[in-house]
């Protein structure tokens, strides 16, 4: 039963994934991306299935890969000022809203078990995370200055299938070789490195993904009203050759 307090909440709430948290109860999010989930490869069903989602913000994956019946660890942090940021941009004060606070309101609606962990990629290791079947990471890497260590880690936490989804540079691809743009100082959303779509596969590889396949490329369609853009994403996959049978 969803009261009008929790109604209120929700249309309140500035709110980066579009969801329905209840029959008629959709979240008005910067990124609707509902009409993209087939193209991400993941399986039908996750029962009995260990998934990571790394950047989780208001938990679209997570709460996709639970529906599917997965058992769910979420990563985050919680100030956009731990994030990384060039030293010149970088804001001095927190701000007052977590970024957990729409996961929080969204997890209390679904009555969902994923487990939200505070913890930057940079720090998550399987000693105290433990190990997944599938680990998800969408347009996180794009924000890193450290792609791959955060890749290092997503490689140690994963013992079966990784699904990346990143923004890529399309003018790069015309290149003959893996190249990133340095994009530090532009004055938009913090991008460090945008890599080609080839430079993208390359960097799993070394990260310790035995085999790289490119699933979708897509335009990836956010904001609304005269504020939209689209956003160039590659899904790949990464999986090690140790990894479990069974792994697409
Ligand atoms: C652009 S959003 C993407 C949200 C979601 N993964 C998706 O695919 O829609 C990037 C997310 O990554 C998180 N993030 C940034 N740096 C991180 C880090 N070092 N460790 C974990 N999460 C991080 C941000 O807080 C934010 O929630």
């Amino acid at each position: 039963m969803i009261d009008d307090d929790l109604r209120r909440r929700v249309a309140q709430h500035r709110w980066y994934h579009t969801m329905e948290l209840a029959p008629g109860l959709v979240t008005h999010g910067w990124f609707d991306l509902r009409a993209d989930v087939h193209r991400y490869g993941l399986p039908e069903r996750m029962d009995g299935v260990r998934a990571l989602d790394v950047g989780t913000w208001d938990g679209f994956w997570a709460f996709e890969m639970e529906r599917r019946g997965a058992q769910v660890v979420a990563l985050d942090l919680d100030y956009e000022r731990e994030l990384d940021w060039p030293p010149r941009r970088r804001p001095t004060a927190y701000s007052a809203d977590p970024r957990g606070a729409g996961f929080a309101l969204a997890h209390e609606i679904l009555g969902s078990r994923v487990e939200r962990v505070v913890r930057s990629i940079y720090d998550a290791t399987p000693d105290d995370l433990g190990t997944f079947d599938w680990v998800l990471c969408g347009s996180v890497l794009i924000h890193l200055r450290d792609q791959l260590l955060a890749l290092e880690r997503i490689a140690s936490l994963c013992r079966g299938t990784f699904v990346s989804a990143e923004e890529y540079h399309r003018g790069l691809g015309l290149l003959p070789l893996p190249v990133s743009r340095y994009q530090a100082d532009r004055d938009r959303a913090v991008v460090f490195w945008q890599p080609s779509a080839r430079t993208w596969r390359r960097m799993l590889w070394s990260a310790g993904f035995d085999r790289v396949e490119r699933r979708a490329r897509f335009d990836m369609h956010a904001g609304e009203g005269e504020r939209t853009f689209t956003v160039r994403h590659q899904i790949l996959h990464g999986i090690k050759a140790a990894a479990a049978p069974g792994a697409t």
